[in-house]
């Protein structure tokens, strides 16, 4: 098998800093131990029902992992969620009073999952795909989000995280600091065109009007790795109503409950690359290193549709909150890559151990 990772020596040491980092801030922000919510992505904006179908014409090469059978079809659970490290507006509001967007996210967990688990579980074994609506994550590696945790932990929930910025830096760092205020840049705007920095997207009505991205590789079975990709069949051009602070919630739960409500479809694509092929430095443990979509075409292998259906009770919500979604809830052939998604493992576990207080209820 090729090369996949490069692991710094120091990373697992960095790792421990950031989880009891998470887990300080997580506590100042819910001083009730049985209040606390997500560490980031705790406000959502739905809880949904789902099914995720393989293409029923998948071609050969591509029947791998959960894709393996075509035609096969999947229940699953969605949670959409803002990625803000604090329940509030889903809009703010900038310097000059226009809206100030933020990431979002779109937690895909499939049920009924056999292979092998990367990790045991406290329930049935699932398969996760976790997105934003952005191509790239903000933070590079380890070494950033550990800077970025210090000054979290330091200066309170500041945003833009200001001291990530004007820190001591060598000559690579300050490099990947510039990129990151690009990334921060291109969330925060609301304009595809014309002016810079460039909106990834147009700002969405609903939580359903938007493409989500992994951000992040992960293996596609054993020496191919791919990226993946929610890409809404339908999407609203509509106005995001930002004057709701949770115009997100609202715009769903409109959709899914009219008297006309259809399913919301999405495609479900990859990006699949030999490994031998991948620069590994740029391309798997930099987080931000973009594979272009012109060099790396994303390919249809699964559908996931929403039927109709009122999400906003009590049940749900709590549903919402008990499940936890990680990338390392999965099978071995979509083994998460990358310093980024190693992090991931301790630090999604963390924070949904903190958040759920013993008696623990089962969740998956
Ligand atoms: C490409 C990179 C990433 C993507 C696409 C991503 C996406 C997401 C999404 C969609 C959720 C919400 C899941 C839900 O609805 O329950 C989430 C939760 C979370 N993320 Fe990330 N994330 C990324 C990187 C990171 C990193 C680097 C960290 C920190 C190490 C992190 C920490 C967390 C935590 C603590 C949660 C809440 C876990 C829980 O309590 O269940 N994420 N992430």
């Amino acid at each position: 098998m090729p090369e996949l990772e490069r692991i710094p020596p120091n990373e697992a040491e960095m790792i421990e800093k950031i989880v009891k980092l998470t887990a300080g801030q997580m506590k100042t922000r819910y001083p009730d131990k049985d209040q606390i919510r997500r560490g980031v992505h705790p406000k959502d904006h739905g809880c949904v029902m789902a099914r995720f179908q393989v293409k029923d014409s998948l071609p050969e090469h591509l029947r791998i992992g959960v894709f393996a059978l075509p035609g096969h079809t999947y229940g699953a659970w969605i949670r959409f969620s803002n990625a803000a490290l604090r329940i509030g507006r889903d809009a703010s509001t900038g310097k000059d009073g226009a809206a100030q967007h933020g990431s979002r996210g779109m937690a895909v967990k499939l049920m009924g999952v056999t292979g092998n688990s990367l990790v045991p579980t406290h329930g049935p074994l699932t398969q996760d795909f976790l997105m934003i609506n952005q191509p790239v994550f903000a933070f590079s590696n380890v070494e950033d989000y550990l800077a970025l945790n210090e000054v979290l932990s330091r200066d309170g929930d500041v945003k833009p995280p200001v001291g990530f910025f004007t820190r001591t830096m060598d000559a690579a760092a300050a490099q990947r600091a510039k990129r990151t205020r690009e990334i921060i840049g291109q969330i925060q705007s609301a304009e595809p065109f014309p002016a810079p920095p460039f909106a990834f997207q147009k700002p969405p009505a609903s939580p359903v009007d938007n493409r989500y991205f992994s951000g992040s590789p992960f293996l596609f079975g054993e020496d191919r790795i791919m990226k993946f990709s929610a890409s809404p069949l339908d999407p609203s051009s509509a106005v995001p109503n930002t004057g709701d602070e949770d115009y997100l919630r609202t715009a769903l739960l409109e959709r899914l409950t009219a008297p006309d409500a259809k399913d919301i479809v999405f495609d479900f694509q990859v990006q699949v690359r030999a490994a031998s092929s991948l620069d590994i430095e740029t391309e798997i443990e930099d987080a931000c290193g973009e594979w272009r979509e012109e060099d790396h075409p994303f390919v249809t292998v699964a559908t996931i549709a929403i039927p109709p259906q009122n999400f906003d009770t009590d049940e749900r919500k709590r549903l919402g909150e008990d499940l936890t979604f990680t990338p390392w809830h999965g099978i071995a052939e979509h083994r998460p890559l990358g310093g980024i998604n190693r992090l991931r493992l301790a630090v999604y576990e963390a924070s949904t151990q903190l958040r759920h207080v013993p008696p623990e209820p089962a969740h998956y």
